[in-house]
């Protein structure tokens, strides 16, 4: 079976942990394609190399490094994914995933308008900046980082204008994308109404 959910958004929306659920109740492998730009924007810190000539280069070990998930990676990976050849060297990787036999569920900026144009399924999640940087304050200090909010606000907001802004690929939400405002919902309510919609398009129904 070939079924493709294409879950899009800002910052910090959501869309990880609405993915995750997801690829668990409809057993689906899921890609968080924002670790692929974050890999290359962390390995970029340390190299002379290209940034395309690393996006190239990537193995599945630079995924796995447990120090990714910083607003300073966060930046530098916004950076080089406005770069044209940056991106072109990541598609090849993300449309096998996504054609997978069993189905698959990837997040990112452009999954629904330019990976994925074909998905079964496209969600946009979003939510307002000051609610995003909230929940991402929550969860970087849970892991032990030291941050503000007033710092979370501004590498939300600086990315979105980034990620929104630029000629390649922009993060925008598909024609037929559906939208999801979690703003005044909890993150179970957010699940719930994702689940829903993907079950709609589920092959077995
Ligand atoms: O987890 P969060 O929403 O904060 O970010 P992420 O999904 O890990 O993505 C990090 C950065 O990678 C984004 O700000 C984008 O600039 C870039 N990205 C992209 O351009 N296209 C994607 N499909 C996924 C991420």
């Amino acid at each position: 079976m070939k079924f493709t959910v294409a879950i899009d958004g800002p910052a910090a929306a959501g869309k990880g942990t609405i993915s995750k659920a997801i690829a668990a109740h409809f057993n689906l492998a899921h890609l968080d394609t924002g670790l692929l730009y974050r890999a290359v924007g962390r390995k970029a810190m340390d190299s002379d190399l290209p940034p395309d000539a690393i996006a190239h280069a990537l193995t599945p070990a630079d995924l796995l490094r447990d120090d990714l998930r910083t607003a300073e990676v966060a930046q530098a990976a916004s950076r080089l994914a406005s770069i044209p050849e940056v991106r072109a060297a990541l598609v090849d990787f993300q449309r096998s995933f996504a054609r997978r036999n069993g189905g698959a569920i990837l997040d990112g900026r452009d999954i629904g308008t330019v990976i994925c144009p074909n998905a079964d399924v496209k969600l946009y999640v979003t939510a307002d900046a000051r609610t995003r940087a909230a929940r991402r304050f929550a969860e970087l200090s849970a892991k032990g980082h030291e941050t503000s909010f007033d710092t979370v606000l501004a590498d939300v907001k600086a990315r979105d204008a980034r990620d929104a802004g630029r000629t390649e690929a922009p993060m925008v939400a598909a024609d037929d994308a559906v939208l999801i405002d979690t703003t005044g919902m909890s993150i179970d309510q957010a699940v719930e109404k994702a689940i829903r919609l993907v079950e709609a398009r589920y092959p077995a129904n």
